[in-house]
C-alpha cells in the first residue's frame, strides 16, 4: 500500500490498534488491581496520571494526580428514562410445556438460556416511600454498578421512581410483610435468573466489588445463607436485613413452593419474618459463613462520621468489612463510600509499586538485563519500527507552532486542544523539576519541543527546557525531559450481530452536469450487481434543474441506458428504478426526502455518485458497517487523480488504480454514506424546514448523539476523477476549494508540471508561480 494509504490506513486502525494492544497490556497488568475502583461520586478523573523522565536519571518520578474531589453531592444528577416499573423478564422463553403441546420446539435466543448459565448477583433492597429517594438513591449510586441487578421493593406508593431505578411497590402497609412480598414477586420474575440474592434494607452500606468478588468465590453448588448475624443461638443463628443476607438460588428455589405461608407467620420485625419464613420453608439457618467464606458485617452505634472514623479507621473489621450498617442519613453513607474508595485506591497504589519493584527485581534475570526496561515501567514498549514507512513521526513544536504535524502541512498555528496540552505538559514538565531540584526555578522557556502519538502507548513528549533561577546571579540551565501521557480507559462497544447478506438501496442522484459519466457507473453495476446474484437495488434520480425556455428531455440518454442493461438481464427488472425531481438548488436533504416514501424503515440506503467504481467489496462492507440504530457509515474513498497529470502518457487504464501516485485518500468527502432509513427518519425530526438546505447529511447525524458516525478509509471506493463543482457562496465554499486543490494530482506531481512548464516556456519558476492561477486553468 501506498504511504499515503498506509496513513490513512494506519489512522482509521488506531481505535481498534489502541484496543487491542491496550487491552492485553492492561489487563496482563492492572486488571488485577484496579478492578473499576469508583465510584460515581468522584468526578474529577485519574486520567491525567502524567509521566516525566528527565534524561540519564535513573529512578522514575512520581506520577502526578489530579486531587480527587468526592463526595460531591451529585444528588440530583438525572440522566437516563426511567425504567420504573416494566418488568424485565429475562430470557426465559423456553418452557417445557411447549414441547409436550407438540409445538414446535423453539431454541432459546442465547446458549446462557439453555445450559442454564445464570447471572450472578441480584440485589433486592427493603425501603419505603419516603426513603427511596434518599437512602435508596444513595445505594443506587455507590453499588448499583457492581451488582448485575437491583430492585427496590416499597410498601405503598412511592410516587415517581428516581431515573434508572426500579421501584416495585406493594399495597400492603405492613412494613414486616415486604420481604415475603419482595420474595414472592421474585418468585414470579426471576425465579432462577441469579446465582445469588442479597437482600438489604435502604439503610446498609454495602461494598458492591467486594460482595460480587465474595459471591463469585463460592462454589454455585453449595447452598448459601449467610449474612450480619442479629444474634447467635444454640440451633443456629439469626441473621439481620439490616447486615445483608444472601441466599443462594437453591435455597431459594425450596421457598418458592410454599411462600405463600409466609404471610401467615407474624414475627416482631422484617429480618424476622424473613429469617421465620426461610427456615419454616426451606428448612436453613442463617450463617457468617458461606463456602469458606466469611460474610464481613459491621454495625456501628449512634454513627457519626466525621467523629467516628478516627477510632474506625484504626480496625481492621472495619477496614475489611463488605456491609456497614445502619447509616443514619445518606450523607454518611456518601462519606463512608467515599472513605472506602480512598483506601481501595491507597491500596491501588501500594499493588501498583510493589508490581514496579517486582518488574524492575526481575529484569536483572530477563535477557538484556536492567537496561532492557522500557520507561515507563507497566506501560507497553514503544512500537519498533520494521521499515521506514512504519516509523510513527515525531512533530516539532514552538510554544505558537506545530511542524510537521501531518504529511501534508509544515506549519500551523498551534491552537485548541493542541495548544491545551503542550501548555499543560510545559507546566507539568516545571513543576515536576522544581520539586526535584528544590523549587529552584522562577521561571522556564520551551527551547525545542518534540510529541508522537504512539497508538499503542499514549502521547510522548520530550522538551528542551531553559530554567531561570530564582535569584539574578544564577545561571540559567537547560534541561531535557521526556513526557508520556498514557492511553486512558479503553472501552470495548459491544456492537449487535450484522449479516452480510442484508439488501442495499443504492441512491444515486444524477445532475444534468455529470450525465455523461452515466454509462460507466452503469456497466459497474451490471457487472457487480445484475451479473452475480448481489442483493442491491439501483434507484437512479435524475435531478432537474429548473431553467425556463429548454426543452426536451436531457436525461433521454440516461434512460436508454438503463433500459439497455436491463433488457440484457430480463430477470433482474425490478433491480433498477429511476424518478425525476425537479429543484432549484442542491440539498442532500430533499433528495432523501424526496426517496423517503418509496421505501421502508427498515431498509439500508447507500447513497452513491457517479464516477464511483461499483465493487462488491464496498457493498459488504456497508452491509458490515450500518447497524441500524447503532451506527451510520460515512467511508473516507479514494479519488483519483487527473489522468493527463500522473500518467505518462495515453492510454490510460480504465480504472481507477490505487496507490500514492495515483490518487488520494480524501478525508473532506462526505458524499458517500450508508444507513437505516428508520435512523435518518429520526435525525431528519432534528432538523427544521428552514435549515433543511443548508443541513449536509453528516451534519444531520451528528446531530444525534445516540448514532455513531463511523468514518474509515475505504480501498475499495474508488472514484474517478471529476472537476468539482463548488459552490459560490456557501459554509462549505472553504473545504470544496481545499479538496478541489488537492484532487488534481500530488504537490511533487503539480510542482514537476510547473518545472516542465517553466523549462518549455524559457520562464523562471517565480514567474510561473505568479501566473499559477492561470496554470491551473490550463491545465484543469
Ligand atoms: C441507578 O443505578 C443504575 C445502574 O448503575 C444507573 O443506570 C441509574 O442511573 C442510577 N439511578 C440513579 C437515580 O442514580
Ligand atoms: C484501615 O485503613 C486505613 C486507611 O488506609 C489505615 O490507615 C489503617 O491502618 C487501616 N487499619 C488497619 C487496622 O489495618
Ligand atoms: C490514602 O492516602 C492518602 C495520602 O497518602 C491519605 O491522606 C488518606 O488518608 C488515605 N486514605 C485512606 C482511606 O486510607
Amino acid at each position: 500500500m501506498s504511504l499515503l494509504g498506509r496513513n490513512s490506513f494506519v489512522r482509521s486502525c488506531i481505535p481498534v490498534l489502541i484496543g487491542i494492544c491496550m487491552g492485553i497490556a492492561l489487563n496482563m497488568m492492572v486488571a488485577p488491581f484496579l478492578d473499576d475502583l469508583c465510584d460515581p461520586i468522584d468526578t474529577k478523573d485519574t486520567e491525567n496520571l502524567i509521566k516525566l523522565r528527565e534524561t540519564k536519571m535513573v529512578h522514575e518520578l512520581d506520577t502526578k494526580n489530579k486531587e480527587q474531589e468526592p463526595g460531591k453531592g451529585e444528588v440530583n444528577d438525572q440522566e437516563t428514562e426511567s425504567d420504573g416499573n416494566d418488568f424485565y423478564i429475562h430470557e426465559q422463553k423456553y418452557q417445557r410445556e411447549e414441547i409436550k403441546d407438540g409445538k414446535k420446539f423453539v431454541r432459546p435466543r442465547f446458549a446462557s438460556t439453555e445450559l442454564g448459565i445464570r447471572e450472578k448477583l441480584f440485589v433486592g433492597v427493603l425501603s419505603t416511600p419516603h426513603t427511596v429517594n434518599s437512602f435508596g438513591m444513595a445505594l443506587n449510586k455507590t453499588f448499583a454498578h457492581y451488582v448485575t441487578k437491583t430492585v427496590f421493593f416499597t410498601n405503598g406508593k412511592s410516587g415517581m421512581p428516581p431515573p434508572g431505578m426500579q421501584v416495585i411497590s406493594f399495597p400492603d402497609q405492613d412494613n414486616k410483610k415486604l420481604p415475603i412480598h419482595a420474595l414472592k414477586y421474585i418468585k414470579e420474575h426471576y425465579a432462577s435468573t441469579f446465582d445469588y440474592y442479597l437482600f438489604i434494607t435502604d439503610r446498609t452500606y454495602i461494598r458492591g466489588e467486594k460482595l460480587y468478588e465474595l459471591v463469585g468465590h463460592i462454589s454455585i453448588s453449595e447452598e448459601v445463607h449467610m449474612g450480619a448475624i442479629l444474634h447467635r443461638g444454640d440451633q443456629g443463628d439469626t441473621c439481620t436485613l439490616d447486615g445483608g443476607i444472601i441466599l443462594s438460588q437453591n435455597v431459594l428455589s425450596k421457598v418458592y413452593p410454599k411462600i405463600d405461608s409466609c404471610f401467615l407467620k407474624s414475627e416482631q420485625n422484617p429480618s424476622l419474618a424473613f429469617e421465620a419464613c426461610i427456615l419454616q420453608t426451606a428448612n436453613s439457618k442463617c450463617s457468617e459463613k458461606g463456602g469458606d467464606k466469611n460474610f464481613r458485617s459491621y454495625k456501628v452505634d449512634d454513627f457519626e462520621f466525621d467523629d467516628d472514623i478516627t477510632s474506625l479507621r484504626n480496625d481492621a473489621m472495619f477496614n475489611s468489612s463488605f456491609s456497614i450498617y445502619p447509616m443514619p442519613d445518606d450523607i454518611s453513607l456518601y462519606k463512608i463510600h467515599r472513605y472506602f474508595c480512598q483506601l481501595e485506591i491507597n491500596l491501588t497504589r501500594q499493588e501498583i509499586q510493589k508490581a514496579k519493584d517486582s518488574i524492575i527485581g526481575l529484569s536483572e534475570f530477563a535477557p538484556g538485563g536492567k537496561d532492557s526496561l522500557q520507561w515507563p515501567i507497566g506501560v507497553p514498549e514503544a512500537f519498533k519500527p520494521n521499515t521506514r514507512f512504519d516509523v510513527v513521526q515525531w512533530s516539532y513544536f514552538t510554544d505558537t507552532h506545530i511542524y510537521f504535524d501531518d504529511d501534508f502541512t509544515n506549519i500551523r498555528p498551534l491552537q485548541g486542544a493542541d495548544k491545551q496540552d503542550i501548555q499543560e505538559i510545559q507546566q507539568i514538565a516545571f513543576d515536576r523539576l522544581n520539586s526535584i531540584y528544590g523549587d529552584n526555578f522562577k521561571q522556564f522557556k520551551l527551547v525545542n519541543g518534540y510529541r508522537r502519538f504512539e497508538p499503542s502507548r499514549g502521547m510522548e513528549y520530550t522538551l528542551d527546557l531553559e530554567l531561570y533561577g530564582k535569584h539574578r546571579h544564577e545561571k540559567t540551565e537547560q534541561k531535557r525531559v521526556h513526557l508520556l501521557r498514557p492511553l486512558g480507559k479503553v472501552e470495548i462497544v459491544p456492537m449487535p450481530y450484522v449479516t452480510e447478506n442484508s439488501q442495499i438501496h443504492l441512491i444515486l442522484p444524477v445532475y444534468e452536469s455529470e450525465m455523461g459519466d452515466f454509462g460507466n457507473f452503469m456497466e459497474g453495476f451490471a457487472k457487480t450487481v445484475l451479473e452475480t446474484s448481489d442483493n442491491s437495488y439501483l434507484y437512479v434520480i435524475f435531478v432537474y434543474e429548473k431553467k425556463k425556455g429548454k426543452s426536451g428531455d436531457p436525461f433521454a440518454v440516461p434512460k436508454t441506458v438503463i433500459d439497455y442493461h436491463l433488457n440484457n438481464h430480463p430477470s433482474r427488472k425490478s433491480t433498477v428504478t429511476w424518478k425525476v425531481l425537479e429543484t432549484s438548488e442542491k440539498s442532500e436533504l430533499d433528495l432523501l426526502d424526496y426517496v423517503v416514501r418509496d421505501l421502508q424503515s427498515g431498509d439500508l440506503v447507500s447513497v452513491c455518485s457517479i464516477g464511483m467504481e461499483m465493487d462488491i467489496d464496498y457493498l459488504n462492507r456497508v452491509r458490515m458497517n450500518t447497524i441500524p440504530n447503532v451506527q451510520v457509515f460515512f467511508p473516507i474513498s479514494f479519488w483519483q487523480y487527473k489522468q493527463n497529470m500522473v500518467y505518462q502518457k495515453p492510454p490510460y487504464p480504465p480504472g481507477v488504480e490505487l496507490g500514492q501516485r495515483y490518487g488520494h485518500f480524501d478525508v473532506d468527502s462526505y458524499e458517500h454514506s450508508s444507513f437505516y432509513m428508520s435512523d435518518y427518519m429520526n435525525s431528519r425530526k432534528h432538523v427544521s424546514p428552514s435549515d433543511t438546505k443548508k443541513t449536509s447529511l453528516i451534519d444531520l447525524f451528528l446531530k444525534v448523539q445516540s448514532l455513531h458516525v463511523f468514518r474509515a478509509a475505504e480501498p475499495s471506493l474508488r472514484i474517478r476523477w471529476k472537476l468539482l463543482d463548488c459552490p459560490v457562496r456557501d459554509d462549505d465554499k472553504l473545504r470544496c476549494n481545499k479538496r478541489k486543490s488537492e484532487s488534481l494530482a500530488s504537490r511533487s506531481q503539480l510542482a514537476k508540471a510547473v518545472f516542465d512548464y517553466a523549462e518549455k516556456k524559457h520562464l523562471s519558476v517565480e514567474e510561473v508561480v505568479k501566473s499559477a492561477k492561470q496554470l491551473t486553468n490550463t491545465i484543469g
